[in-house]
């Protein structure tokens, strides 16, 4: 079987409704990160998340390179951000004028996010032009605000239904 273009692929992908994060990472002084769609919850018990990540980027890089990320869940008002941390224009600038602090794993977490999960890297699989990164969470934290979603291409808003 031939399987499905890419155009298809694509058309059908923007159809589904997810968050948005910005996953972060260090190795020694160097710190990265880029926004990635792609993460889920995958065990409870040890808890464990999974991101996909494109084997070009910088931060898949870094993350393999330093055994660690973060997962910084992105609130509404974090647009902006997430358009930061995907721009290739300014890759090398991304943490400027970006608020966070250093989690156990070493990995930046970043201030006003929904949530975030400092995760040391238990294991790699390769998927195509990505790698699946499985971190098991080492610390956390959480508030009660709104969440950015991305949908069809474009960011999207859940108005009103966080009290
Ligand atoms: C909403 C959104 C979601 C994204 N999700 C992912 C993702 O899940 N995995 C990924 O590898 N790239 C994803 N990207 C693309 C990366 O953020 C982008 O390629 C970034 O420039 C990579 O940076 P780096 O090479 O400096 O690490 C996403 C971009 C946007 C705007």
């Amino acid at each position: 079987m031939a399987g499905i273009d890419g155009e298809e692929f694509r058309e059908c992908l923007a159809r589904w409704a997810s968050g948005v994060t910005v996953v972060t990472s260090r190795a020694g002084e160097d710190i990265h990160g880029m926004t990635v769609s792609d993460f889920s919850g995958t065990s409870l018990d040890p808890p464990l998340v999974t991101i996909c990540c494109a084997r070009e980027s910088m931060t898949t890089e870094l993350i393999g390179r330093g055994g660690c990320f973060a997962v910084n869940i992105l609130a509404a008002d974090q647009e902006d951000l997430s358009n930061q941390f995907a721009s290739k224009k300014h890759e090398m600038e991304r943490f400027v004028g970006v608020e966070f602090d250093q989690a156990e794993t070493g990995a930046p977490m970043i201030a006003g996010c929904l949530a975030n999960l400092d995760c040391e890297l238990v294991a790699t699989h390769e998927a195509g032009d990505h790698l699946i990164y499985v971190g098991r969470i080492m610390a956390s934290r959480w508030h009660n605000r709104e969440p950015l979603i991305y949908w069809g291409g474009g960011y999207r808003r859940l108005k009103g239904l966080v009290p």
